[in-house]
């Protein structure tokens, strides 16, 4: 797994203080049942199983029930050398959350992966991948996959038109160049730091449309490199993606199979 380098000392921020609006379970995602436990504690035990980071800096929502237990019992499960376990408040948008948990970092970290506990599932390959990356010299890393569909993109119909549809095609994206965009994202913390301090100067609309820190990241021109993500990374944003992880966690081949 390991490319020989020395590795930067990283921190991972787990944010997991959304809503869960398209889940619809009446409660924040991260505490959401999968398997019989709170989607964030498989976020959890992935990241820390993956032995890439030194700290673990949990972004919570501000209802949670049903977490503090289950992260007491890690706390305690964690041994001694394991990572520093952090816990902070989130905010009203990802870009905030992401915010409070640098706040939360301790001193000495020089690498940053910002991971969606959503993403429950990520192989521990992918961790390793991000992490090589950046040992081997990346100031940003994200994990990405081949775009499936044909991509295209549409303008809204108008006057008589728009009775025979509601949009209209003007282009086709060239699906070779598309990618769909995993998470953990990787940053040194200086890269990080001046990305989320960038997005200060952002109005509204423009903030609204960051939807992850390696976009931040790009405006600042500065280079972002893309390793291989895997299938298994499904961010559980519906319903059906909640039925797809129990099926990877239960399902006859079981999870250790799924590969790509
Ligand atoms: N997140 C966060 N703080 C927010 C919004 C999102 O920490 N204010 C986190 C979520 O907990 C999740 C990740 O960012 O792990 C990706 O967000 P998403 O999948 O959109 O989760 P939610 O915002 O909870 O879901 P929804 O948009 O359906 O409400
Ligand atoms: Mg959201």
């Amino acid at each position: 797994m390991n490319n020989g380098l020395p590795r930067p000392v990283t921190a991972v921020i787990l944010v997991a203080a959304g809503s869960g609006e398209r889940l619809g379970y009446g409660m924040p995602k991260a505490a959401v049942p999968l398997g019989g436990e709170p989607i964030l504690m498989h976020a959890l035990r992935g990241v820390v199983a993956s032995g890439v980071c030194s700290q673990v800096c949990v972004v919570l929502p501000a209802d949670t029930d049903g977490l503090q237990g289950p992260l007491e019992e890690f706390r305690q499960e964690l041994a001694d050398g394991g990572p520093v376990l952090t816990l902070v408040g989130g905010g009203a948008t990802r870009a905030e959350s992401v915010r409070a948990g640098i706040e939360g970092l301790i001193e000495g970290i020089e690498a940053v992966l910002v991971h969606d506990a959503a993403r429950a599932l990520t192989p521990e390959y992918v961790f390793h991948r991000v992490v090589d990356s950046l040992a081997a010299g990346a100031v940003a890393v994200i994990p990405a996959v081949p775009v499936v569909d044909t991509v295209k993109t549409v303008t809204r119909t108008s006057g008589d038109d728009s009775a025979i549809a509601p949009e209209l095609v003007t282009g086709t994206a060239p699906r070779e160049e598309l990618r769909s965009v995993q998470t953990p994202q990787g940053f040194r913390l200086s890269t990080l730091l001046q990305a989320h301090q960038s997005a200060s100067r952002l109005d509204e609309a423009q903030a609204a449309a960051v939807t992850d820190d390696a976009m931040l990241v790009e405006l600042l021109g500065v280079p972002v490199h893309a390793v291989h993500g895997s299938t298994q990374s499904l961010k559980i944003t519906t319903p059906l993606d909640l039925i797809i992880a129990e099926g990877l966690l239960e399902g006859p081949l079981g999870i250790r199979w799924v590969e790509g």
